[in-house]
């Protein structure tokens, strides 16, 4: 049953709302944060003005790189070698690819001027890959991280997925700087 969807939301203009449930302490965490990434989506799709747009974008992008690294590498980790559905263990592949188009059309975006059609395109197609991966993440995830880890094991994976996002986060504010 799918637990939330894009209709969910009362208005079809707003952001999707998601409410997968479980996974313990790194369930909330991922959800605030994937909650804070759409939020400044929305906002990167309202911004008319070329500087406040581009400046946003290069947050955006960060968090996302950031997002997906630490994701990757403590997360995703995690669940390797753990026994899944096929269906579950295809959509775990298409995560990562997920990752990548969305820095890609990020990409691609900070070389785009925001009042054209070609940013609110590839803004529109990002914002709906974000939807799609963590409606999946919370959907299927969530579920894979509950049944395989107890109380402690998620607090675990949430100390290190947090550790490993400051370090990203240090390593991406030398590489601005
Ligand atoms: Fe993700």
């Amino acid at each position: 049953m799918r637990r939330a969807t894009a209709s969910s939301s009362p208005n079809p203009r707003a952001a999707p709302v998601f409410h997968g449930a479980g996974a313990g302490e790194i369930g909330r965490v991922l959800r605030e944060e994937h909650e804070q990434m759409l939020g400044a989506v929305e906002r990167l799709r309202g911004e008319r003005d070329e500087e406040r747009c581009h400046a946003l974008l290069r947050q955006v992008r960060r968090a996302w790189v950031i997002h997906a690294l630490a994701e990757e590498t403590v997360v995703y980790k995690a669940l390797e070698g753990a026994p899944v559905r096929e269906a579950a263990g295809a959509h775990a592949d298409e995560r990562f690819v997920e990752h990548e188009l969305v820095q890609g059309l990020f990409e691609q975006l900070s070389r785009t001027r925001c009042s054209t059609l070609e940013w609110h395109a590839r803004l529109n197609v990002a914002r709906g890959i974000i939807a799609r991966h963590i409606e999946s993440e919370h959907e299927e995830l969530f579920g894979q991280l509950a049944s395989r880890f107890d109380a402690a094991g998620l607090g675990e994976i949430a100390r290190r997925f947090r550790l490993a996002r400051e370090k990203l986060t240090l390593l991406e504010e030398a590489k601005a700087a």
